[in-house]
């Protein structure tokens, strides 16, 4: 017990200051427990409510994938950029050092390889490995109108109810299968039904038109994939206006990891995700980086 003596009197109770009763940065968020908003903190910079998510869980069906075949060489000096980083627990714990301790998310389903059909996905990781890994949150890949749609819908909701025990939050990831129409209306329908399910936030791809249609109507925050790579100007493009039309970032792989200087890419990426800058200027800030090779 501390000593009584030294017990001071209280008497600054700053009875001129109301107690501040703050909104959580993101959309949707505000019922959630405080380890969901402290978890979601360590994905979302709570400065900008954004974030830039270096996604490199494609090994995960892929296998060794062009610009992964060495995480340890290619990846890990862009994790200093990085709000966060989405991976497999199988390159988490032998490749990612145990310093980084921004967010992790978690790869959390999987089964089948590019060989096989890819909804026909199960849960891939216990609930109690992932609150050892520390993660900040568990992402699980929904095929809405895929084959096996139910299973991975339930793969979300069972994850959705382990989460909510933990207070880890659960990225649902919406999964365009080959023979669905990559428009507005099937991102609409597709990350919905995440947000109706329990998904703290969505991964969904970036659509051309009416974008702003699919942020307004789900109701949790959402972040665009990258998808395959294209040129830099134009990803930098693709970024920029999913952030103008309602995403909170991006969660971006091929187009960082096979750009011919990464480092330089994932620093722009940044510049559009966080400062709201134009793509043009955005390709400049990659071009004067590539040049000094940082
Ligand atoms: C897909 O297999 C993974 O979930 C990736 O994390 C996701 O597609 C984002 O990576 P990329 O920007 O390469 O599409």
């Amino acid at each position: 017990m501390a000593d009584k003596d030294s017990i001071q009197e209280t008497h600054n109770y700053h009875l001129d200051i109301p107690m501040k009763n703050e909104l959580f940065m993101l959309q949707g968020s505000n019922s959630l427990d405080w380890g969901m908003k402290n978890r979601l903190s360590n994905i979302f910079n709570p400065e900008t409510g954004r974030t830039v998510m270096l996604a490199i869980d494609h090994g995960y069906f892929l296998g060794p994938t062009a610009g992964l075949e060495r995480v340890d060489v290619t990846i890990v000096p862009l994790l200093p950029y990085a709000d966060t980083l989405m991976c497999t627990r199988g390159i988490l714990r032998s490749t990612i050092p145990p310093t980084f301790t921004k967010g992790i998310v978690l790869r959390s389903s999987g089964g089948p390889s590019i060989l096989k059909e890819l909804s026909n996905e199960e849960i891939a990781v216990d609930i109690e490995d992932a609150v050892r890994l520390n993660i900040a949150a568990l992402a699980v890949q929904v095929f809405v109108g895929g084959e096996h749609e139910t299973k991975s819908i339930h793969n979300l909701t069972r994850l959705v109810d382990m989460g909510n025990r933990y207070g880890i939050p659960v990225l649902g990831v919406t999964a365009v299968g080959k023979e669905m129409v990559r428009d507005a209306k099937y991102m609409r329908l597709a990350t919905r039904i995440c947000a109706e399910l329990g998904a703290s936030y969505v991964k969904t791809y970036y659509v051309p038109e009416e974008f702003e249609t699919v942020t307004a109507s789900c109701p949790v925050p959402i972040v665009i994939a990258g998808g395959k790579k294209i040129p830099e100007l134009d990803a930098l493009k693709m970024a920029h206006n999913a952030i103008q039309q309602g995403a909170c970032g991006v969660d971006m792989g091929r187009n960082i990891f096979q750009c011919e200087a990464p480092s330089a890419m994932i620093q722009a990426v940044r510049k559009v995700v966080h400062e709201n800058m134009s793509p043009k200027d955005a390709y400049e800030v990659y071009q004067n980086l590539k040049k000094e090779k940082k």
